[in-house]
C-alpha cells in the first residue's frame, strides 16, 4: 500500500517515540502532537493527568455515563500514546483503543499498564487509516477526539461509518470533528505542501521536531455538521450537535444543538445513538 500523505506526520511521530529511551522523553519529545504542552521537565504522569480531568468532564456532559460502565466495552479512535486511554480503561471493562501508529499503541500499552487498567485494554492498529478490525456491534461507546480532522476527508468519512459498525444498536457515538474557519482557505493548501515535504526521504524525520511544521502538516480535513449528519443519516438517530457557545447558529438536520464552554470554539461533536 502506497503510504498516503496524510498518515505520514503521525508515522514519523510514531518512529521518533519509539527511539526515545523511557515513557517521559516520549512525552517531552513528541507528547505535544497530542496535547500542545512542551518542555523538558514533562512527565508521563502529568500527561495522563490531563487526561485522567477531560474524560469524565466529556462523559458527563455527552451523557454517557452509567452505573453498568465496568461491564461496557468502548472503542477510542486515535488513541495516540493513551492520553485519555487510561481513564477510560479505569472505566470500563474492555477498551479496544485504535490508531494509525503501531508505536503509539505500544506507546499507548506503557501508559496504561502504569496507569490505567492494562487487563481492560485491546490495541488495534488502523493500519490503512480507515477501518476498523473490530467485529460489528461490539462497543457501547464508540468516541473520537482531535483525530477525524486529521484524516483524509474521506478515511475521516470512513472511520465514522466504522464507528458506528462496530457499536451495538443502542450504544452511543461521540465524535468530534474540526468545522471551517476564516484561515482554512490559507492553511488547508499550506498543509498539503508541508505533508509534500514529509515525503522526501530524510527530511520528513527533521521536520517532525518542529511544532510549527508538524502542525500544518496534519491539518487533513475540515467537515461541517451537515456534511457529517449527511452521511450518517438512517444510521443513527437521537442526534445532538455539540459546540462553543460562541457557535450558536441552528444546525439543520440534527435532532438537538447543545453548548460547553470547555469545547474548542473550531470543533464540534456528534453524539447519537446506533440504530
Ligand atoms: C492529536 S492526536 C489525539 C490523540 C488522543 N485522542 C488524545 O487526545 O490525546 C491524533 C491521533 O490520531 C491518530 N490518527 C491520525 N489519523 C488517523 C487515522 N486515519 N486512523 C487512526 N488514527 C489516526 C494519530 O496517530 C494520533 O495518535
Amino acid at each position: 500500500m502506497r503510504r498516503r500523505a496524510q498518515l505520514i506526520p503521525w508515522k514519523v511521530a510514531g518512529r521518533l517515540s519509539e527511539r526515545q529511551a523511557d515513557a517521559d522523553r516520549v512525552v517531552q519529545v513528541t507528547g505535544w502532537v497530542f496535547n500542545n504542552e512542551t518542555g523538558h521537565e514533562l512527565t508521563l504522569a502529568e500527561f495522563v493527568t490531563t487526561g485522567d480531568a477531560e474524560v469524565p468532564v466529556y462523559l458527563r456532559t455527552f451523557g454517557l455515563e452509567s452505573a453498568a460502565e465496568a461491564g461496557q466495552t468502548f472503542v477510542e479512535i486515535g488513541c495516540g500514546i493513551g492520553r485519555m486511554t487510561c481513564a477510560f480503561t479505569r472505566r470500563f471493562g474492555c477498551v479496544y483503543a485504535c490508531d494509525l501508529d503501531a508505536g503509539f499503541l505500544e506507546r499507548c500499552r506503557e501508559a496504561v499498564g502504569r496507569f490505567g487498567r492494562v487487563d481492560h485494554l485491546e490495541t488495534i492498529e488502523v493500519a490503512d487509516g480507515r477501518s476498523l478490525d473490530i467485529p460489528a456491534d461490539t462497543a457501547d461507546i464508540a468516541f473520537s477526539y482531535i483525530t477525524l480532522q486529521h484524516c483524509d476527508r474521506d478515511d475521516a468519512l470512513a472511520l465514522v461509518a466504522e464507528a458506528i459498525r462496530v457499536t451495538k444498536p443502542g450504544g452511543r457515538v461521540a465524535l468530534n470533528f474540526r468545522s471551517w474557519s476564516a484561515i482554512d482557505p490559507l492553511v488547508l493548501p499550506a498543509g498539503a505542501a508541508m505533508r509534500a515535504l514529509f515525503r522526501v526521504p530524510g527530511v520528513g524525520p527533521r521536520l517532525s521536531r518542529h511544532r510549527a511544521a508538524t502542525r500544518l502538516a496534519w491539518q487533513a480535513n475540515r467537515l461541517d455538521p451537515h456534511q457529517v449528519l449527511r452521511a450518517v443519516a438512517g444510521r443513527v438517530h437521537d442526534t445532538t450537535i455539540w459546540r462553543n457557545p460562541q457557535r450558536a447558529a441552528a444546525v439543520p438536520g440534527a435532532d438537538r444543538a447543545a453548548h460547553f464552554e470547555g469545547i474548542n470554539p473550531n470543533h464540534w461533536w456528534l453524539v447519537a445513538t446506533v440504530h
